[in-house]
C-alpha cells in the first residue's frame, strides 16, 4: 500500500487473497462466468449531421425553434406534455 508492497505474510495480503477466493468459491478454474473480466465498449457511433437534423426537427424544434434561438413561450403556445 502508499506505493509500497504488501508483506506477503501480513494481515492485509491474507484479507485481500480471502476477499479473491471467496467470489470464485466454487467455481471451476478456467470457466467462464458472466461479469467476469472486463465487458468490451462499442466504439463510439460516427456523428451524422443529416440524421441529426432530422430528429433536431422531430424532437426538439417544437421548443427550441428551427434554428436552436428557442421560442417565446406563451400561455398559447406552451408545449404540453404528452
Ligand atoms: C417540450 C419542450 C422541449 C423540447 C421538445 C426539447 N427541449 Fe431542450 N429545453 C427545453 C427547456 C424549457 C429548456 C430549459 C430548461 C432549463 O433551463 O431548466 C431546455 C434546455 C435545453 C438545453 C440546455 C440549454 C442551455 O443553455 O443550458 C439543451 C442542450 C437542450 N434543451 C437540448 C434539447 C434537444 C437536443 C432536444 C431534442 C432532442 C430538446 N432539447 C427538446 C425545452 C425543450
Amino acid at each position: 500500500m502508499n506505493g509500497k508492497p504488501l508483506p506477503t505474510d501480513g494481515p492485509e495480503m491474507t484479507a485481500i487473497v480471502a476477499y479473491m477466493k471467496f467470489p470464485s468459491k466454487d467455481i471451476p478454474p478456467g470457466r467462464e462466468d458472466e461479469g467476469r473480466g472486463f465487458a468490451r465498449i462499442k466504439p463510439a457511433p460516427t456523428p451524422n449531421r443529416e440524421h441529426g437534423k432530422e430528429l433536431y426537427a422531430t424532437h426538439c424544434a417544437s421548443c427550441h425553434g428551427a434554428d436552436g434561438a428557442g421560442v417565446m413561450v406563451t400561455r398559447t403556445n406552451e408545449p404540453r406534455a404528452r
